[in-house]
């Protein structure tokens, strides 16, 4: 069972850095391993700016692109080129400044209804890693980001999709977010070769201190999933994020 490891940052900036020579390490080691590297992807805001830093040199130029399988952990149920959507947010910031080859990215297939599009998903993660059902596929890196309601990916506190074990992606209703997702489920996440969960900012700090330290209740802080994660995981922060962490 993996403990949390956590690396705290002064800042925003430094985080994404650091967190962008992190990432390139990892890629590295997995292609001279088995000559690709899967990662899936983390939406909303925070992970813009490290997506910016290696669309940036000296990662654009840098990183072996066209050895990669990305993925992403969850997907708002909208439209790839809807605002809210995850995937134009890393097509903006990532794909459009790097070469992926294109049958290497895997956008949700929002175009489905919610339930198709999930087991769709599924079913092209266990294609791209050749795993049959009952077996649960080894990302090499899963990057995650986490709410201030301690939600990660899109299992948010009291959804079904906390219960749901014998699948790698699932619809999820979200009543607090009035909206369908689509999710990595937690033996997925779970599985991950490594995590690394980002987060900066005060409004993240009650969150990322009950996802660390906190009495153990999934429901209320489904993030607490990764402490019982089989790979390595740290969570990224910045002070103000790490504020109510134990010392
Ligand atoms: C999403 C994400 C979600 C996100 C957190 C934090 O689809 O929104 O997967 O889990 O990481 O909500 O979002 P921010 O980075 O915007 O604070």
């Amino acid at each position: 069972m993996s403990s949390i490891q956590t690396q705290i940052y002064p800042d925003a900036t430094h985080l994404a850095v650091s967190v962008a020579s992190a990432v390139s390490e990892i890629i590295t080691k997995a292609i001279q391993r088995h000559d690709r590297c899967t990662i899936a992807l983390a939406g909303g805001s925070t992970p813009k700016r490290l997506y910016t830093v290696l669309a940036s040199d000296p990662y654009r130029n840098e990183i072996p692109w066209d050895r990669l399988h990305l993925f992403l952990g969850d997907e708002r149920y909208v439209p790839d080129d809807h605002p809210d959507s995850n995937f134009r947010m890393v097509r903006e910031a990532l794909l459009d400044h790097v070469n992926v080859p294109e049958s290497q990215v895997y956008p949700v297939p929002t175009y489905l209804d919610a339930a198709s599009a999930a087991a769709e998903y599924e079913k092209l993660i266990r294609k791209t890693f050749e795993v049959p059902h009952g077996s649960v596929p080894v990302f090499d890196l899963v990057l995650l980001g986490i709410g201030g309601d301690g939600h990660t990916a899109s299992l948010f506190p009291g959804t079904q999709a906390l219960d749901v074990h014998d699948r790698l992606v699932i619809e999820n209703d979200v009543p607090q977010q009035d909206s369908t997702r689509i999710t990595f489920t937690i033996p997925l996440l779970q599985a991950a070769a490594s995590t690394i969960l980002l987060a900066t900012g005060d409004d993240k700090a009650d969150a990322i201190s009950r996802a660390v330290n906190g009495a153990p209740n999934l429901q209320e802080t489904p993030s607490q999933l990764l402490r019982s994660a089989t790979g390595e995981v740290t969570f990224a922060l910045d002070e103000a994020a790490a504020a109510k962490l134990e010392s």
